[in-house]
């Protein structure tokens, strides 16, 4: 792929709610979607989305939060980055992971790829896809909500679809949140916001998070 050259430095700093949180906003092209999908991911795709869809079928209560991103375009945005070395190192984190398909397709490309979910029956159908796939992805069950972040306790409020309870899944994984270099989170619409305040919180400087957000795409944010 030829990258242009002007749009990935289209880059330009946000200030999001107030001027505490420093981001820079990172253009990502639509030609991504011409992106070869990387090796083993439509197999690993169509291997989720067929017990996804199993679940789906075969479960008794409906988990309300889960819905799932745009696989393919995942894998493309991730491809994206690479090619473009926007990584500051080989972490990734997908926070409320559903079937953790972000964190497998991170760690088939060789990165150290953790999930957080916190519904155990997902947990366990995602694992039972990686153990199929062979995948070495860590899936963890729990909240990825850190304690003691002030800042989140008024946004809290205004967010419906993400469990907002506290919890210590990074004691449990063995990393804090400043340990890793790239986030994936599908918020639902207008919650953002939270996964943000997050990693803003708790990220170090120079973490990427990028988001799904429906008919808009990948968008991807870098801590400064
Ligand atoms: C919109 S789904 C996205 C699933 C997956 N990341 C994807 O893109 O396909 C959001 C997921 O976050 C989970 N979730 C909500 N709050 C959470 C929390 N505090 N910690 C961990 N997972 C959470 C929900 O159970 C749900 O599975």
């Amino acid at each position: 792929m030829t990258v242009n050259a002007s749009k990935l430095f289209e880059v330009h700093r946000v200030c999001i709610r107030s001027d505490w949180m420093a981001w820079q906003q990172i253009e990502i092209p639509d030609s991504i979607k011409t992106l070869p999908y990387h090796d083993s991911a439509e197999h690993l795709i169509d291997s989720a989305n067929d017990a996804i869809e199993a679940f789906m079928l075969a479960d008794e209560s409906v988990i309300e939060n889960f819905v799932t991103c745009d696989f393919h375009l995942l894998d493309q945005a991730m491809t994206w980055i690479e090619q473009n070395h926007l990584l500051a190192g080989n972490r990734f984190c997908e926070l409320g992971a559903g079937f953790a398909v972000g964190a497998m397709l991170a760690s088939l490309r060789g990165m150290q790829a953790v999930g957080i979910e916190i519904e155990p029956r997902l947990v366990e159908a995602a694992q039972a896809v990686a153990d199929s796939l062979d995948n070495d992805a860590q899936i963890h069950c729990g909240s990825f909500v850190p304690r003691g972040v002030e800042e989140l306790s008024e946004i809290a409020r205004e967010v419906r679809n993400v469990d907002t309870e506290e919890g210590d899944i990074y004691d449990e994984i063995g990393f804090e949140i400043e340990d890793f270099d790239l986030f994936f989170a599908f918020p639902w619409p207008g919650e953002n916001e939270f996964f943000e305040t997050v990693v803003d919180a708790r990220g170090s400087v120079g973490a990427l998070l990028l988001t799904y957000r429906g008919r808009e795409g990948m968008h991807l944010l870098r801590k400064v």
